[in-house]
């Protein structure tokens, strides 16, 4: 954690949740919560529910909650520090320089003078493109259909013919040579001295995540070469590790990203709505990049030139996002080059059908192996099919395996058993993917005692959150220890202990948990859905049984460990009294 734990409370209660929440969801009042359509799934009845008192989200449909932090690092997709910065300016809060040790500042520092002189730089080029000496850009990017608005979001700018202009205006700014030349913009040699990287040129200014300027690609308005130049790899900028236009497609709440290969690509699907695409920067697709993406959506559009570099291209983007867990998908814009051909002269509904009807990537890699292959000829037919079976070794989950060969074997008319045998025999040999199997039955599996177990834990944690008045009547019944799963501990803990000094702050509890999924177990912890009772005395039955229940569990657990474990005997022996107490207490919820 960067910051004391006080501070990101202080943070936290300052915010109040249904007021962070209505900004992005439209809240409706039921009861003691508020609800709406959960914007971490579609859905079309309300099943998102913003409770005021515990200061937390819940959806009952998806299963997503937690806080006002956890909320904007789902929404925003921010990271933790993000989130804890934007709501403590949200609430006037001054946060803490973070503390850095001495070699990081020194990098830190460098690293946000250069972030400090791009931003300079695209300032800059942004007012060349509007001014008068701008005018051959500003008439080029209005000839490429760029809209006013469209360059603005994006800060076109534009570097002019002076090849030296924008190194003076920065040293006047007060940036050494060295700086400036180590922030990418300029060259130093003998002869000239340090001058301008880019002139003549329509500036793209490349933005990391959260908006920072991090380098710049240039184009030539009209012919000539190079037709983009890229800034160089700097302290900070990564091209592997960058994407273009991933600061705004990262909150475009699409169920995927496009990605494509170029700046011009990306800004006109931008333009016509699609405001998840984003572009590699001048270089192949990178591991770096498809685990980025991962950050932000499970499905990834491919959208290459169809030409036979593009078609490798694909094929190489499709294997990385294989690797990390990612779906690929491949767009088929023919008979144009790219998306933005594709929509200047079909529009932005063409594109979407397109969209629609982009291509299993499995498909298109077998689609592109059959052009090896004269399939008429039987020999060549078969040497195709074997190369099916290979690949479809390659996927390992036994349910996917299966379908795929279903799939393709439909579709090239190769028989199912065949197919399959040649790659259960493929399987065996290179030991790829394990033997097949049969099915196995599709029966659900039924709940264990384990899974009843937990559910009486997290149904008295709720409780006890929504209901912190009950504490005093059961504090002498229950401990943390009685709480058996680890992490429900260590839940109980905090909340106990909170409840102890009087107080309930169950959403402070989930920033304490520094893993997101388990932020969300947490918050799930605190929003079992307890059931409607009709009458007092069937509410007080189901809480004494919840209660029961989590004691017994705990006595049995203590118990099982009992051997040579002092404090297990102890709690044992403890808990043994307790249960026979508590089963004979009634507990009044008044
Ligand atoms: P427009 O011709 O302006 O529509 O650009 P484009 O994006 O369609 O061009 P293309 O498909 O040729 O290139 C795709 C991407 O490759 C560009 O956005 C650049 O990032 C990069 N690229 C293209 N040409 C060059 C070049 O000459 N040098 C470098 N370094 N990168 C290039
Ligand atoms: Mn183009």
């Amino acid at each position: 954690m960067y910051y004391p734990d006080e501070l990101i409370e202080e943070v936290r209660a300052r915010n109040d949740i249904v007021d962070v929440v209505s900004g992005y969801v439209r809240l409706q009042k039921k009861g003691a919560s508020y609800f709406g359509l959960c914007p971490f799934h579609n859905e079309k009845s309300p099943s998102f529910s913003v409770s005021p008192t515990k200061q937390m989200y819940y959806c009952f449909g998806c299963g997503a909650g937690g806080n006002v932090f956890t909320f904007l690092m789902n929404y925003e997709n921010d990271t933790f520090p993000e989130a804890v910065k934007v709501l403590a300016d949200r609430a006037g809060i001054k946060l803490p320089e973070i503390e850095y040790s001495q070699e990081m500042k020194k990098t830190e520092s460098k690293k946000a003078v250069l972030l400090e002189i791009n931003k300079e730089a695209a300032k800059y080029f942004y007012y060349q493109l509007r001014a008068p000496q701008g005018k051959t850009g500003y008439r080029y990017m209005t000839e490429r259909q760029l809209t006013d608005e469209t360059m603005k979001k994006f800060g076109i700018g534009y570097s002019n013919k002076f090849s030296d202009d924008l190194v003076k205006y920065l040293k006047q700014k007060g940036y050494s040579d060295e700086l400036i030349v180590q922030a990418g913009l300029g060259i130093f040699d003998e002869k000239r001295g340090t001058h301008d990287k880019f002139w003549n040129r329509v500036m793209f200014p490349i933005q990391d995540i959260n908006h920072r300027v991090i380098a710049f690609g240039g184009r030539v308005m009209g012919e000539g070469e190079p037709k983009y130049l890229n800034s160089p790899e700097t302290m900070i900028f990564d091209k592997s590790r960058n994407l273009y236009g991933l600061n705004f497609a990262r909150s475009s709440r699409r169920e995927n990203i496009i990605l494509c290969e170029g700046y011009m690509d990306v800004i006109s699907m931008h333009q016509a709505g699609f405001t998840q695409a984003v572009a590699s920067l001048g270089t192949a697709f990178t591991a770096g990049q498809a685990n980025l993406l991962r950050r932000f959506t499970d499905t990834v559009i491919l959208s290459y030139d169809s030409d036979g570099a593009g078609v490798k291209a694909a094929l190489r983007a499709i294997g990385i996002l294989r690797e990390v867990g990612l779906t690929g998908k491949v767009l088929n814009l023919e008979p144009y080059k790219d998306p933005d051909e594709f929509i200047k002269n079909k529009g932005a509904e063409a594109f979407q059908e397109r969209l629609d009807r982009a291509e299993n990537s499995f498909f298109f890699e077998i689609r592109m192996l059959e052009r090896d292959f004269d399939t008429k000829d039987p020999e060549e037919k078969t040497k195709f099919h074997r190369e099916i079976a290979k690949k479809l070794c390659a996927f390992s989950e036994e349910v996917e395996r299966e379908n795929y060969i279903e799939a393709v074997a439909d579709k090239y008319h190769i028989g199912f058993e065949s197919l399959r045998s040649m790659v259960n025999s493929y399987a065996a040999k290179t030991g790829l993917a394990q033997p097949l199997q049969r099915p196995k039955s599709g029966i659900q599996k039924k709940n264990t005692p384990q899974d009843s177990i937990k559910r009486s834990q997290r149904l008295l944690l709720t409780w006890l959150a929504e209901e912190p008045q009950l504490y005093p009547k059961i504090e002498k019944y229950i401990s943390a220890e009685d709480f058996t799963e680890e992490l429900y501990q260590k839940v109980a803990g905090h909340l106990l202990e909170g409840l102890k000094s009087g107080v309930c702050e169950p959403a402070s509890i989930v920033s304490l948990f520094e893993d997101e999924e388990e932020q969300r177990e947490v918050a799930g912890l605190f929003n079992t859905k307890l059931i409607e009772m009709e009458n007092e005395q069937a509410k007080e039955k189901a809480f004494h049984d919840v209660l029961l229940a989590v004691k017994k569990n705990s006595y049995e657990y203590h118990m099982q460990q009992l051997s040579g474990d002092v404090n297990a005997l102890k709690l044992a022996v403890e808990g043994k009294k307790a249960l026979e107490e508590l089963s004979k207490t009634h507990i009044s919820l008044k």
